[in-house]
């Protein structure tokens, strides 16, 4: 039988299980406050949540280095609640409804709370590393938090051109997710390694960075492969916004002038129709987008192992790799 998206997963999140488990009741912890209103949008937080991607990556970073358990801890969790922090802030930013099935807070509170409420659990993540002392992850992290509002500045400053290409986009992408990825992998090495280990830290660096870079492309092919239930965010939204990714850029660059004259058109007048994003889609997948993108994201996954191809052999090495092939692989299902 066919391993279940569940099975896949259990395979990278088994190896660091205690962790990511003391994360969940942590995080439930954290999220909680007096005041009211905080409470509410902590409960609704917490009622569906992520994958958790980012921590999983750490604490197996760390653990394949040897690190200590409780800085990971902190470290995990810091990096769970800046990455739920981009979300509520990127869902005022794309003025999302839905995000993992349910109404995001800026739909359900309003543009000012959910700007609030982004800032006090960046302000927590923070507040969390300092008190422990854990001063150098902060400075990766305060860094990678730079990064990503610099990557979200360059996808605004590309809104509304059709011709990016495929640099700049990349360029965009590693700001506003492969930043974080790169960090919260170095950060788990940075626990585990002594101070000499400045090689690691690039090693691990470099693997979080390319997985990151996966992971966004093939978040923006589910835009033309997928529909909003199964993914429990809006489809077609990021071209609707005027917003070109790595499908339709490759798609665009390969079309001959008359196909991509009537796409443009669309572009620029928006899709409204019904069939207009149906064209779309065909488009993109007659010219060559998905499966460009898809080769792209395996590239990036096989750069990424091969970053840690000097690091020593361990289960955890292993799942960070089988997590990489996870990554790149878990638009298979929905392209059928
Ligand atoms: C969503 O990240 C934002 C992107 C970088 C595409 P995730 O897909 O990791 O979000 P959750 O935490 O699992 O919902
Ligand atoms: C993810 O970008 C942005 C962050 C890293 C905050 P998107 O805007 O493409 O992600 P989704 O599709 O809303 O999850
Ligand atoms: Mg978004
Ligand atoms: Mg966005």
């Amino acid at each position: 039988m066919e391993p279940t998206d569940k099975d896949r997963c259990n395979i990278f999140q088994d190896p660091v299980r205690s962790e990511l488990d003391i994360l969940e009741d942590r995080l439930r912890d954290t999220l909680h406050s007096d005041i009211p209103l905080i409470d509410d949008i902590c409960r609704h937080i917490n009622r569906i949540p992520g994958k958790r991607l980012r921590p999983n990556i750490l604490f197996l970073a760390s653990r394949s280095t040897g690190g200590e358990k409780s800085a990971a801890l902190t470290a995990g969790m810091a990096v769970e609640l800046i990455h739920t922090a981009t979300l509520i802030h990127d869902d005022i930013i794309d003025n999302h409804l839905v995000r993992r099935g349910q109404e995001t807070v800026f739909a359900k509170w309003g543009n000012n709370i959910a700007t609030i409420m982004g800032d006090f659990l960046y302000s927590r993540a923070f507040t969390s590393l300092s008190e422990t002392g854990l001063h150098e992850l902060m400075t990766i992290l305060a860094r990678a938090t730079n990064i990503m509002s610099v990557g979200e500045m360059l996808q605004f400053q590309q809104a509304g051109q059709i011709d990016i290409d495929e640099a700049r986009y990349m360029d965009m992408i590693y700001g506003k997710t492969a930043s974080l990825f790169a960090a919260s992998s170095e950060c788990g090495a940075v626990i585990g390694t002594d101070d000499n280990g400045n090689e690691t830290r690039e090693s691990y660096s470099g693997f979080g960075k390319n997985i990151g870079l996966a992971f966004q492309i093939t978040d923006d092919l589910f835009d033309y492969i997928a529909v909003d239930e199964l993914i429990g965010k809006p489809v077609a939204s990021d071209f609707t916004d005027g917003r070109v990714t790595l499908p339709f850029i490759t798609a665009f660059r390969n079309a001959p002038d008359l196909k991509k004259k009537r796409v443009s058109e669309l572009f620029h007048v928006g899709v409204k129709e019904e069939g207009d994003w149906g064209e779309i889609v065909s488009f993109v997948q007659s010219y060559g987008g998905v499966e460009y993108s898809l080769n792209k994201a395996r590239e990036l996954g096989e750069k990424a192992k091969d970053s840690l191809s000097s690091i020593s052999p361990s289960r955890e090495r292993d799942a960070l790799c089988y997590a990489a092939d996870y990554i790149t692989e878990r638009v298979l299902p929905f392209s059928a």
